[in-house]
């Protein structure tokens, strides 16, 4: 077996600028459709961020990704092309009012972002048997989902904006990226440097939803139980720290 050093003692806690970084990326992470830029990626950038997608974790360490980096204009075309198909059925699913707010939304920024990426999973990757999805089966596209999210953070320290595009039939999408179809397309992302990145999220801005307060989510035990601030700290905790990590 492989030795496996502890890391230094010092790291067992990151220092107060350290965790600042990290609580500002994640607060600071956007999904971006309308503000790219079309300077180029530098590779060492993209490297980095990818090398953050590959540090995800994974179901029985199955790293069951792939990443298509996407730069040629015909086949972004095509993807677009596929976007648009999907979301004018989109918007027909809507109720009138909500349908003309719906046509109202950028969704998308895959023609003017100057790389696009989609991050896949090979469900197959280390044979039929994995620990950990044993009984629950859908773990390694979860594990796919953890690499978004590595990758999308990365980005954002890095300056850089992703937008995921998921309003594609998926069918369309392996056939425009030539993905196999043992291979599932987990997130068509648009990536660039942007102009600037917004304060909240688009949708929430654009009156189509609230964020939901954190403590309306939290349950005690059982499904469903809530419990007053009174009765639990970590309600009243949550509560007070509604600003973070603006007064952090
Ligand atoms: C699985 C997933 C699919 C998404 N698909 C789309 C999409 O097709 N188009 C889009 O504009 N945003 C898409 N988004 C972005 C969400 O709309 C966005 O994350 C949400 O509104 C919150 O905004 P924020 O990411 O800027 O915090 C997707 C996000 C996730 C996690």
């Amino acid at each position: 077996m492989e030795k496996n050093q502890p890391q230094n003692q010092e790291d067992l806690f990151f220092s107060q600028d350290e965790r600042s970084g990290l609580y500002k990326t994640i607060f600071n992470r956007r999904d971006v459709r309308g503000q790219f830029k079309p300077d180029p990626i530098p590779d060492d950038v993209l490297s980095r961020v990818l090398y953050a997608a590959h540090h995800a974790p994974s179901v029985g360490f199955m790293q069951p990704w792939n990443f298509v980096v996407v730069r040629s204009q015909a086949v972004k075309q095509k993807v677009h092309h596929a976007f648009v198909e999907a979301n004018d059925k989109a918007a027909d699913m809507f109720e009138s009012e909500k349908s003309k707010k719906y046509r109202s939304l950028k969704l998308e920024g895959i023609l003017e972002s100057p790389v696009n990426i989609c991050i896949t999973c090979d469900r197959q990757r280390t044979g039929p048997v994995v620990i950990g999805r044993t009984s629950m089966k859908e773990m390694d596209l979860y594990s796919s989902v953890c690499a978004v999210q590595n990758f999308w953070l990365a980005a954002r320290a890095e300056g850089l904006g992703v937008g995921w595009v998921s309003i594609i039939e998926q069918q369309a999408l392996q056939e425009a990226l030539a993905i196999p179809a043992d291979i599932v397309p987990i997130a068509y992302l648009c990536v660039g440097y942007v102009s600037h990145f917004f304060d909240k999220p688009e949708l929430e801005t654009a009156g189509w939803l609230k964020r939901t307060p954190l403590d309306d989510l939290l349950y005690f035990d059982q499904w469903g139980e809530q419990k007053s601030s009174d009765e639990e700290t970590l309600v009243s905790q949550v509560i007070e720290d509604k600003q973070f990590p603006g007064n952090w």
